[in-house]
């Protein structure tokens, strides 16, 4: 080799890593806290097992996760590091949120305050301008996926079932944004709370499936449960359809415009989609007085208590 090409770095392997404590776990597969030996680092790796993926037909999911993780560069989501394979199983070395998730600390505080929801909103705010920016739908938005950095900044995570949209796909009411690809024709995608109404009725995702997740979540947060509840699925479904769910009392009402104008049955009249003008709308809501946008990431999060 010249001294003027770059040297690649050679494919990592898993004895490159020290493999501890299991830190997750999915239908798919399972994570691992794990340091890399050279550098002390510590990383998140995700193991998979091919014969399971190939057997329940999910290489596409597989796939489309780390082609969704190779385009993202912003500090509020998981990083892919490294991708490597054994006769067996695939790995994807991602960044360690070492704080967890979310909604392990809303369940400590049973409901966040003012101060912490109104950031914590925003920063999700924030990342989804740039995910939705980037031509990427997250189809299954939720506190679980939504992780906590050693600063406590959001590390959003899990992108399995997300959507890449090519230049050109333009999502109109009525036409299938999955057409040109292998049907997935009543899988559902998403979890029971936080699907959106035109994914129960036409398996349809837009952006703005992903503003109709928010809107679960910021009321999740200020009152410690979604607004779609039930004992089943297919309630808890019948109630979305339908827009059918209540503010608690005490529920601020700025806080509550601000849910009643992201929960809309018709996904092209949520704030913060195209259609309404984009996130310039949705940043601009009284909610977020005083959230300073472009700083949000260097700021110290407020304490959760
Ligand atoms: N659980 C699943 N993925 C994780 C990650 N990247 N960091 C911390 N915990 C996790």
């Amino acid at each position: 080799m010249n001294s003027t090409e770059a040297k690649k770095p050679s494919k990592k392997t898993p004895n490159d890593f020290l493999f501890g404590k299991v830190i997750g776990e999915g239908s798919y597969s399972t994570v691992y806290l794990a340091k890399e030996i050279s550098t002390g680092k510590e990383f998140a790796i995700k193991v998979l097992e091919k014969k399971h993926i190939m057997r329940e037909r999910k290489t596409q999911y597989v796939m489309r996760e780390k082609e969704v993780l190779m385009k993202l560069n912003h500090q509020f989501f998981i990083r892919l590091y490294y991708t490597f394979q054994d006769a067996d199983r695939l790995y994807f070395v991602l960044s360690y949120a070492r704080n967890g998730e979310l909604l392990d600390f809303l369940h400590k505080v049973s409901s966040f305050d003012e101060e912490c929801s109104r950031f914590y909103t925003a920063e999700i705010v924030s990342a989804l301008e740039y995910l939705h920016g980037h031509g990427i739908i997250h189809r299954d938005l939720k506190p679980e996926n939504i992780l906590l950095s050693d600063e406590m900044h959001i590390q959003i995570t899990d992108f399995g079932s997300a959507k890449i949209l090519k230049k050109g796909d333009n999502l109109k009411e009525g036409e299938s944004p999955e057409s040109g690809q292998p049907t997935r024709k009543n899988s559902f995608v998403g979890t029971a709370h936080y699907v959106s109404p035109e994914v129960l009725t036409s398996k349809n995702a837009y952006y703005s499936s992903d503003l109709w997740a928010l809107g679960c979540i910021l009321y999740q947060l200020l009152s410690g449960e979604p607004p779609f509840r039930g004992s089943h699925e297919y309630q808890i479904f019948q109630k979305i359809t339908k827009l059918e769910y209540e503010f608690p009392d005490g529920f601020k009402p700025v806080a509550r415009d601000l849910v009643e104008k992201l929960l809309v049955l018709d996904p092209t009249k949520r704030l913060g989609c195209e259609e309404m003008g984009g996130y310039g709308p949705l940043k601009a809501h009284k909610y977020f007085e005083g959230i300073k946008w472009e700083t949000l990431g260097e700021k110290k999060p407020p304490d959760i208590i």
